[in-house]
């Protein structure tokens, strides 16, 4: 089923609260006070700042009650206590009844709940449910200066390795801190961190590299799929509005301050004996941090809701439904794994996006990774499109599926096609690596113009869908349909947002969750409305749309590391 895109934002936005904490007083030396008005500290001291922030208990009851609640709306709650194949065992998760643990649990300090639920959430393995608490996702982030690549060698076998462009992307990122790491590495190699570039990787910490992936794969989350959660752990890259960026990967770059030192046991081209390397984690304070002096400022300026954390009442006369409250009054946009739509384009259309713990990357990839091919017409934002020297490969690179104009996205998508077909193009490659989402209609759209009208895309543009149908989301309809609680049509809850299965769009009085379709899942009552109608429909379709497919669909090839959101394939349960 589909997972309604306004659902996102609204447990995206409820699970992204204030951290439950106050400060010990009296503490004989704040560990706050030791990193504050520094760029890089050591993971151990951010550690220390973190640990000396007590729980509030009433704060912690109150986020337990906020999170469980919320849960009522995200479609996927009882399908994760034990997916259907294939995640069957890649998603597990009892979230409500782990939620119930958290709650009767003491912990040492706030950051060890804090961990214990940022955890549990990742379990899910769903990019659409995430706690982040913005007092330490990324609050401080923790980095090597030497990512890592699985490269193929010659005889096919795949290997780890210190990546290539390890120490290009480190200097240009990491000016200010180089040094330390050249100093820290031991005699012969102190000073030589350009050497260790390319080295295979015959160990991590004493253990085969893929003990290491595979220890991150269990705590990563965002995919179902283990593969994919495996390739997080690499370096990668993205096209984004903002030009080619450089993904460190999770070796490389942590949301928090989890590993003190990397041991490398590594063999460099050109030596026969291996070598081991010890370098430390360094922690660099991140952009969205408020100036702090102490534990208590810290927790002050940096742990607290914001008029948006919890979602906003667009009809509130303070804030005006098509103005983008600043930033800072949208703490869940940060960590969006693509350039944040305006709001009142988001609302407009539906969206799905990728939420991470970490904000969306800077890194520069460097020119000599980036491709070196001109631009074809239509290349907009994070999609570029470009034609191989072979004369015939065209190629999309398709970062993300938002953009500041939906109009303009889509007209300039199929522009890029047809100026790619002119120029001789008879094959297609759609890279959509890292791609963290963005318009679910853009993407049907895509499907559309590449393969052209069949049963699949016409007129029927995708999936049917079915809503999760809880006491609350009943009355909320309700309140819509008989006190005109929505005259703007702006909620995900009004009947006109959404088609029955005939495809015709409900009437303002139409009660859509009516009658529920109820559910046993994985032994838990659960309740859902009808069968929908799908919402991208061809009606809202540019009207320029070609009546033949632009490319033979055997001709046509999606790569990606997994990492992407593209929702054009069977339905399942988290969509
Ligand atoms: C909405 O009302 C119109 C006019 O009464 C009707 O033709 C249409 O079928 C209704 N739509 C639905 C989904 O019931």
């Amino acid at each position: 089923m589909v997972f309604a895109p306004k659902f996102l934002a609204f447990v995206a936005a409820s699970l992204s609260l204030v951290g439950a904490a106050v400060l010990e007083e009296r503490a004989p030396v704040d560990p706050c006070a030791t990193i504050a008005g520094k760029k890089w500290v050591s993971p151990k001291e951010v550690r220390a700042c973190y640990q000396s922030i007590k729980v509030d208990e009433t704060l912690k009851a109150n986020i337990i009650e906020v999170v469980t609640k919320t849960l009522a709306f995200h479609a996927s709650t009882n399908y994760q206590i034990k997916a259907p194949q294939p995640f069957t065992n890649d998603v597990h998760e009892d979230i409500l009844a782990t939620l119930a643990q958290i709650k009767s649990k003491k912990y040492a300090s706030d950051y060890d709940l804090h961990i214990d639920l940022s955890r549990a959430f990742k379990r899910l393995n769903d990019g659409h449910v995430v706690w982040i608490n913005r007092c330490y996702d990324s609050a401080f982030v923790n980095y090597l200066p030497i990512p890592l690549s699985l490269i193929t060698a010659k005889d096919g076998s795949q290997n780890v390795h210190i990546s290539p462009e390890a120490f290009t992307v480190a200097t240009a990122e990491f000016p200010d801190q180089i040094q330390f790491w050249q100093d820290s590495l031991k005699w012969p190699l102190t000073g030589k961190l350009q050497s260790l570039a390319g080295a295979k990787v015959l160990l991590i910490n004493g253990r085969p590299p893929f003990d290491a992936v595979n220890d991150n794969v269990a705590i990563a989350g965002s995919y179902q799929s283990f593969a994919t959660r495996q390739n997080g752990f690499f370096s990668s890259y993205q096209a984004t509005a903002a030009g080619w960026t450089y993904l460190l990967g999770q070796f490389a770059q942590q949301s928090l301050p989890l590993s003190d030192n990397a041991v490398l046991t590594i063999q460099r081209e050109g030596h026969l004996l291996p070598e081991i390397v010890i370098l430390p984690y360094r922690s660099r304070i991140g952009s969205a941090i408020k100036p702090f002096t102490d534990g208590k400022s810290f927790f002050a300026n940096n742990c607290r809701a914001v008029p948006a954390t919890n979602g906003q009442d667009i009809y509130a006369s303070s804030i005006s439904a098509f103005s983008a409250p600043e930033d800072s009054e949208r703490p869940v946009e940060e960590f969006q794994q693509q350039t944040p739509v305006p709001a009142s384009v988001a609302r407009k259309h539906p969206i799905n996006v990728i939420l991470d713990t970490q904000p969306l990357s800077d890194v520069v990839l460097p020119p000599t990774l980036a491709p070196g091919l001109p631009a074809a017409p239509g290349s907009r934002n994070a999609a570029q499109f470009y034609l191989l020297k072979d004369g015939k490969t065209g190629v999309l690179a398709l970062g993300s599926f938002s953009d500041s104009n939906y109009d303009a996205f889509l007209n300039s998508l199929l522009q890029g096609l047809v100026s790619l077909k002119s120029q001789g193009a008879t094959q297609l490659v759609v890279d959509v690596t890292n791609n963290g989402g963005g318009f679910i209609c853009a993407a049907h759209w895509l499907h559309r113009i590449i393969i052209g009208p069949k049963s699949t895309t016409v007129p029927q543009a995708g999936l049917d869908t079915e809503a999760r149908n809880g006491p609350l989301a009943q009355l909320i309809v309700k309140e819509i349909i008989n006190k005109n609680a929505d005259p703007d049509n702006e909620l995900l809850y009004n009947p006109r947002q959404w088609r029955n299965a005939k495809n015709e769009v409900f009437n303002a009085t139409d009660d859509w969750l009516q009658p529920p379709v109820k559910k046993i899942i994985n032994g838990r009552a659960d309740a859902f409305s009808q069968r929908l109608g799908q919402e991208c429909q061809p009606e809202a379709f540019p009207a320029n749309v070609p009546d033949v497919g632009l490319f033979d669909p055997k001709k046509v090839v999606i790569v990606s590391n997994g990492r992407y959101v593209l929702r054009l394939q069977a339905p399942n349960p988290t969509g």
